[in-house]
């Protein structure tokens, strides 16, 4: 009895105990199970299964520490990408903003040259009266002085020179005048976002005004089709940018120096809150690429040649978000392009600008 006690039955409990421990993750536990050669034997392989399962489980153990610091680095370094990219995307829709600005900019520097060149034509004739006028006053005063004999064939001549110089006078220095007020409201029109009851054809009169010495030396003409008293609440100023930007295209890319050309600006009651307004031109029309892309800002056929491809981004920002409508263009290689737009004669009230007008 004492025999089997040792040998067997002490060492069965110890491997039974040790085989429960082991079931049930306990592995911190050495196993040492003496007694019989057979008993032993398994005490030690489960030993050797003991240790190897603590080893895999340290293994495990620290594998997942590893991933884990691994997760969380690749999650620290996404978040810093992330920022550096939101960064760049702000940077660039700021870098854009501005170019958009000073692309609305240059249209106004454009026009001020197309005014100042205008007004050349006017204060020139002026200048040339008025110097003119001044030598028959010298005349005068050298009659009325006695040095020259006083005639009066001579007072006659002088008289009718003065009046006709008086009319020229008057002619040029009005001509310069109304191109300055007519400037005037353009300008202060497209600076200062003003919202005002206007009439549809006035506005793109007074516009054309203003664009139209770009097409002076040119073998290429403006038309008009513009049905009067149309009354619209809206923006002229931007309306004007819209026009400036699409008879300029029209003038670059359409013609781009054809022989001849033809522009035409319509505009026509569409139904009882909308109207067409289009600008057509006969030139080289585009192709289904560049139609596609024509809005993207920054896309232009023109790179490096004066584009900046900023213009159509432009007009379709200021069509859709100011004067709330839409623009379509049609256009066949060969056949010309047409610019149409769908406008209410009430624009939207403006986001951001508190239902207010601005003075
Ligand atoms: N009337 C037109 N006829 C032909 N192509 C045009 C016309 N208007 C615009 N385009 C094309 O659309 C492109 C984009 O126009 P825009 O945004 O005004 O940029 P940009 O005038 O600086 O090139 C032009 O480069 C041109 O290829
Ligand atoms: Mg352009």
């Amino acid at each position: 009895v004492w025999v089997l006690q040792r040998y067997v039955l002490r060492p069965m409990t110890e491997l039974t105990g040790g085989a429960e421990a082991l079931a049930a993750g306990r592995l911190d536990q050495p196993l040492h199970v003496g007694g019989a050669d057979e008993i032993a034997r398994v005490g030690a392989a489960m030993e050797r299964m003991r240790q190897a399962l603590l080893s895999a489980f340290e293994a495990l153990r620290q594998h997942n520490v590893n991933l884990e610091e691994t997760v969380a680095q690749r999650t620290a370094e996404l978040t810093a990408s992330n920022a550096e990219l939101s960064e760049a995307l702000a940077t660039l829709q700021t870098a854009q903003r501005e170019l958009v600005e000073s692309e609305k900019l240059a249209s106004l520097g454009r026009l001020v040259a197309g005014v100042a060149h205008e007004l050349n034509t006017p204060l020139g004739n002026a200048l040339t009266v008025v110097s003119a006028l001044e030598d028959r006053y010298k005349q005068l005063e050298a009659m009325l002085a006695g040095s020259v004999p006083m005639r009066r064939s001579t007072l006659d001549e002088l008289a009718r020179d003065t009046r006709r110089g008086q009319d020229i006078l008057q002619r040029n220095v009005q001509k310069a005048a109304d191109l300055v007020r007519d400037f005037k409201q353009v300008a202060i029109d497209q600076t200062a976002d003003l919202r005002r009851d206007f009439d549809l054809a006035k506005v793109v009169e007074d516009v054309l005004v203003m664009v139209e010495p770009s097409f002076k030396h040119t073998p290429y003409a403006i038309e008009t089709q513009l049905q009067p008293g149309l009354i619209m609440n809206s923006y002229p100023g931007a309306l004007g940018q819209v026009l400036t930007n699409l008879l300029m295209n029209a003038l670059v890319h359409g013609f781009d120096g054809a022989a001849q050309g033809q522009v035409r600006v319509r505009c026509a009651p569409l139904t009882a809150t909308e109207v067409e307004l289009s600008v057509s031109d006969d030139g080289k029309g585009m192709d289904e690429s560049v139609r596609r892309r024509i809005f993207d800002p920054f896309f232009t056929t023109k790179l490096g040649t004066g584009g900046s491809g900023l213009g159509m981004h432009i007009v379709h920002s200021i069509v859709t978000n100011v004067l709330g409508g839409q623009i379509e263009v049609r256009s066949t290689p060969g056949q010309g392009t047409q610019m149409l737009m769908r406008l209410p004669l009430n624009a939207p009230q403006r986001a951001g600008s508190e239902g207010s007008e601005q003075p």
